[in-house]
């Protein structure tokens, strides 16, 4: 079964769309293994995002990740990750599809509400880099 790390980004927090975002979750069939709110530190945000280090974005993406709470969710579905990608839409809210969840709420490429895992393999990673096994927990 694959997983994906869900990040409901500072922004997800401070328009209050935490829990509609967790009804799409619901609704879309997907099983939260774990969720908590937290605060990653600098260093946390450019280990995590450490595969855009050089890109022009990457000190804005990292400090804006790390200016305010986020909320982390562990997410198990089968196809999670082209599943979780297609309901939160493409990284720029002005090219998201209709009703998605950076359509909805998203404000720029930077400002988008959500973040997806991009690869089965990856998903496994950041879920990892997160949670510990034991906090991983099946729904039956
Ligand atoms: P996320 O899914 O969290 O993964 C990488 C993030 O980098 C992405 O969402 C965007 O928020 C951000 N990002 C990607 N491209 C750009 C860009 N061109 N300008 C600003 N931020 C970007």
């Amino acid at each position: 079964m694959e997983r994906t790390l869900c990040i409901i980004k500072p922004d997800g927090l401070d328009s209050g769309v935490v829990g509609k975002i967790i009804t799409r979750i619901e609704e879309e069939g997907f099983t939260i293994l774990a969720m908590k709110r937290a605060r990653m530190s600098r260093a946390v945000a450019e280990h995590f995002y450490a595969v855009h280090k050089g890109r022009p974005f990457f000190d804005d993406l990292t400090a804006y990740m790390s200016s305010a709470p986020v909320v982390l969710i562990a997410l198990e579905r089968e196809n999670a990750i082209a599943h979780w990608r297609k309901l939160i839409g493409a990284t720029d809210p002005a090219e998201a599809d209709e009703g998605t969840i950076r359509d909805l709420y998203g404000r720029s490429r930077g400002v988008n509400t959500v973040h997806g895992s991009d690869s089965p393999e990856n998903g496994r990673i950041e879920v990892s880099e997160f949670f510990s096994e034991a906090e991983l927990i099946q729904q039956r």
